[in-house]
Parts: C-alpha cells; structure tokens; sequence
C-alpha cells in the first residue's frame, strides 16, 4: 500500500512535470453531472440533454490516462434509454471496443507485468455476475458459432496473461455495460420479452478471443443466463466490420497518406526523440528496438493494473541507477500522441479514411433501422435484430466517431460503447399507406459512453430542437447513403473508394 502511494507520488510529480509542455486544444467532454440521473429518472419526465462542453479543458494526464483505462470501480451516469414521453424505443445497435488487455507487445529488457488472467469472483476487480458469468460459459457448447469463433476459449484463462488477453478487468467492464444496457433496455423498455427469438438478437465479433470474450460478458449482463441455443455468433473478417463490401483501394489510400503524417510528425518531434534514447539507453536496447515495442501500449497497462513502471532485466540496482522507465517518459509519450491526434483532426486525412472505413457498417445499421421504422420487415418474414451487438477494436470504433463527426469524444478507451437507438413517436398511427411509410416517425439517438452525443454529430448538428427535440431517422439515412461523402466530394461509396488520391 505504502510503495503504491509512493509510486502514485511519484508518477503525480513525473506527470506534472510534464504538464508544462503541454499546450493542447484537446476536445474533451464532461463527466455528466450526478444530478442528471435523477432529473431525468422516469418515463414521463421530459429528456435533458446533458451539456457537452466543447471548450478545451485542462488536460490533466493522470486523469486522462484513468479515463482511458476505465477503471470499473466508478459509478457511471448514463444516459441511455432516456427519451420522450411514450416514445417507443425500436431497436438498439450497439459497438463496443474489447475491455482490458494484455499489452500487445512486450518492452525489450523488462519483465512482462505479472497479471493474472483466469477469472476469479474473489480478485479485485469483480462484479456480482462473474460467478454465474463464468459458469454460464461453460455451457457454451450449445451456441452457434460461425467460423473460427466456436474453437477460441470463451473465458480468459492464463495464469500470467498472454499477449493481448482479456483481463479480469476487461470481463468485468463489459459485465457492467450489460447491466447499463440490461436496465435501460429490457427493465425499462421492455426491448425483449423474455421469450425473445434468435432473430432478435444479433452478435458479432472479429476472431480475437478479447472481443468475442468482451461481447460474451456485454451480453450476459444484458441478457443475464441468456438460452445458449438461441444464440448465434457470427464472425466478422475484417476489423472494420465491412462484410462484403471491404474492397475500396482510396481508402487505403487515405490511411497511407495519414500514416506518413503521423511518422512525420513523431520523427520531427525532438522531445519524443530524446525521451526514446533515454529510455532506451536505461534498458540497454537500441532505439530503433524500443521504438518498435511501442512502449506506451505496456506502459498504459502497468498504469490501469497500479504496477510501478519496468525497469531493466539485467541491473540489480536498476532503480539507484535510474535504470528504469519513468512517468516522465510515459508523459512524453501521450503529450506526443494528444499533439498526433489534434493534427490529425486539423490534416483531415483521417477523417476521409473513417467516411470510408465506417460506412459499411453504417449503412447496414441504416438498412435494419430504415426496416424496422417501416415494419415490414415481419411481413416479409425478414425479421431485423432489435438488438444488435459488434464487439471490435479501437481500429473499429475510432473511425466510426470520426465519420459520425465525433472526433471530439477522444480515442476509444478499454470497454468503451457506442449506442444508436430507434425511437417512434406515439402520435401517428402505424399506416401502410403513409407516405414515407413509419420514417418520418422514427428518431435517432446517438450515445458514446453513456453520453447523449446526437446533436454534435454531422447529421443532427444543424438540426432545429426547437421544432422536434429528437433527431429524425431521415437525416441518419441520408448522411449514410449520401451527405457523408461530402468530404470527399463523392455521393457514393462506389464512387468514393474509386477515385484517385493524390
Ligand atoms: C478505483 O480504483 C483505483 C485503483 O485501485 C483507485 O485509485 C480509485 O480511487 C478508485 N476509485 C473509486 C471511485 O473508488
Ligand atoms: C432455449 O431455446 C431453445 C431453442 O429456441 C428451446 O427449444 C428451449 O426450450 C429453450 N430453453 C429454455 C430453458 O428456455
Ligand atoms: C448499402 O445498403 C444498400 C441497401 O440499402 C445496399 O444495396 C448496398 O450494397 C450497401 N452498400 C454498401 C457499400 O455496403
Ligand atoms: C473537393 O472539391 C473542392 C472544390 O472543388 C476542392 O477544393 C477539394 O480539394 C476537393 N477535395 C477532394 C478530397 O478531392
């Protein structure tokens, strides 16, 4: 206890040190203030939108690097679920990025960070679920399981992790996600009747054990003891979850070109550079070596688990001679990454890349929302999920909120989620003779990490609140299937992924 304090000192001065090169209009938003819950509790009471503020906030590392790691000892304030009066909730499609892993890559020189990833409702930290979780796992058996999936273990289970492993941790994030979801969804909305079929529900997930494991503890907190049989798990090949229509040569021309924007601006920066050598020289690597490991990924683990950062192997005395990685060092390195994605906003590159890359997805959660706004999906007896859950990556989610226009929300964090709901408003009748047939009813909602976000996305940014305070399903569907190409003067996805980047 005493050694982490200190530790936590330390890291305290290291970081604040570092505070002074610090100069970012990092765009950040506001923890939703505690009150809102109970402002906003009950279904008759009239939504508030929480404040987003946009002005840059001090960034404070510490703080900033918590957040991302997503502690689960924090109560959350959410926002999800939360509409007007006698509004009907349609469906719900949801993305989340995998909960805590193993680093990805181990820093040359250094003992891997002793973490335990077999599950054990005893180990902080746990959740009430995880007992029932793991048992629930071991009858995985009677699942469907597309491909791969069905032969990847359903639970992590190393007793010293292995590289990219889902932690306790990270099970324990997405259990409490699905609770989030569980209240909002099935005790207040009543989404799912208990007797729900499997063509209401829909889960994906690339053939990595930490989503499909991440997805597994989303769902058993939403669907607590869900029927195996009904469940279908299907898998997705590409990271960006574009099914058939990944083929699209300017989008990998606009990752080119902004992956060149990002080496230029890491080997331009002189800082970043005499921190690596630093380092470097205290674990006797070559640069070039510990550039490569891409240190922070293990340092950020080290920070979320409360492990003091590594020193080197072969020095006994690594601490007296300063033979160790530091927050300082660790400072310099996110203080770069925040200055990497602040011109990466300014450059635009990026943003073209997401249009690209997120549209396939989009566009078919547009085409199961369009349906079920309709309601003719049960006439065709082509029932659309009403609940529809990707368990993907940060490659996944980033360029999702970069194409929404989101770019502000920051980079994805372990565990972090992204809602779309379906709304329909009570006073229209369902007609089949209605112009537009049930759309112009149909609202959209758009939240990241609990946060209500629909009006500062690119299709609801302009939108007049004061004539409809929900956002229509109509401007959704056009910015997909058209308006979102804008940025890359095009007014198809055909038509953008076929022209020249120069
Ligand atoms: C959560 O846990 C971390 C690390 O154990 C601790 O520093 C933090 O104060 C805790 N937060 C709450 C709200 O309990
Ligand atoms: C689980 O689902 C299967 C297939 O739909 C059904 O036959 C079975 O009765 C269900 N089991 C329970 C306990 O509801
Ligand atoms: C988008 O969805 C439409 C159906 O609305 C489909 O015809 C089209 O092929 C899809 N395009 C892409 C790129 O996924
Ligand atoms: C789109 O067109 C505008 C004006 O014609 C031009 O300035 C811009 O560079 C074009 N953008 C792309 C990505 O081609």
């Amino acid at each position: 206890m005493l050694a982490r304090n200190r530790f936590l000192l330390v890291l305290a001065v290291g970081l604040l040190l570092a505070v002074l090169s610090f100069s970012l209009q990092y765009l950040q938003l506001m923890p939703s203030s505690p009150v809102g819950e109970e402002v906003s509790r009950g279904k008759s009471r009239k939504r508030i939108n929480p404040v987003v503020h946009t002005e840059p906030p001090e960034l404070d590392p510490i703080t900033e690097a918590y957040r991302y790691c997503n502690l689960p000892n924090q109560t959350e304030h959410t926002w999800e679920g939360h509409s007007l009066a006698d509004y009907k909730l349609l469906s719900v499609h949801v993305m989340i990025r995998h909960g805590d892993r193993y680093p990805l890559y181990s820093i040359p020189q250094t003992k891997r960070p002793a973490i335990d990833c077999t599950l054990s409702p005893n180990r902080k930290p746990s959740h009430p679920l995880l007992a029932s979780f793991i048992s629930h796992m071991a009858q995985g058996g009677r699942g469907h399981w597309d491909a791969s999936l069905g032969s990847l273990p359903r639970v992590p289970n190393h007793n010293f992790c292995e590289m990219g492993e889902l932690t306790q941790t990270g099970i324990v994030q997405h259990l409490k996600n699905g609770v989030i979801l569980h209240q909002a969804y099935i005790r207040r909305h009543k989404l799912l009747p208990p007797d729900w079929s499997p063509r209401q529900v829909w889960f994906e997930s690339t053939g990595k054990s930490r989503t499909l494991q991440s997805g597994l503890a989303l769902l058993y907190g939403f669907l607590p003891d869900f029927n195996w049989s009904k469940l279908t798990i299907k898998q997705q090949w590409s990271t960006l979850f574009c099914g058939s229509s990944c083929d699209c040569p300017a989008r990998s021309r606009y990752l080119d070109l902004e992956q060149k924007r990002q080496y230029r601006l890491r080997t331009s920066d002189l800082q970043l550079d005499r921190t690596y050598v630093a380092m470097a020289a205290a674990l006797g690597v070559a640069t070039r070596t510990l550039r490569a490991a891409n240190p922070v990924d293990s340092l950020l683990c080290h920070l979320c688990h409360g492990l003091p950062f590594p020193c080197a192997n072969t020095n006994p005395n690594a601490v007296i001679q300063g033979a160790c990685l530091t927050a300082s060092h660790f400072a310099v390195i996110r203080r770069q990454q925040h200055d990497d994605e602040r011109e990466r906003q300014e450059a635009g590159l990026y943003r073209r890349y997401a249009v690209l890359a997120a549209h396939p997805y989009l566009n078919r959660t547009a085409l199961r929302m369009e349906a079920v706004a309709r309601g003719n999906r049960r006439r065709k007896g082509l029932e659309e999920p009403v609940f529809a859950l990707a368990s993907a990556h940060d490659v996944t989610v980033a360029p999702l909120l970069s194409a929404l226009g989101l770019e502000g929300a920051g980079f994805p964090r372990f565990a972090a989620r992204l809602v779309l709901e379906l709304w329909k408003s009570p006073e229209v009748k369902e007609g089949k003779g209605k112009k537009g047939g049930g759309v112009e009813n149909a609202f959209v909602r758009v939240l990241y990490n609990g946060q209500d976000l629909t009006f500062d996305t690119d299709f609801c940014r302009n939108h007049d609140r004061h004539a409809h305070p929900l956002c229509p399903l109509g401007n959704f569907l056009n910015f997909v299937r058209k308006d979102m190409f804008s940025i890359v003067n095009a007014t198809s996805y055909q038509e953008a992924c076929r022209q020249t980047v120069l």
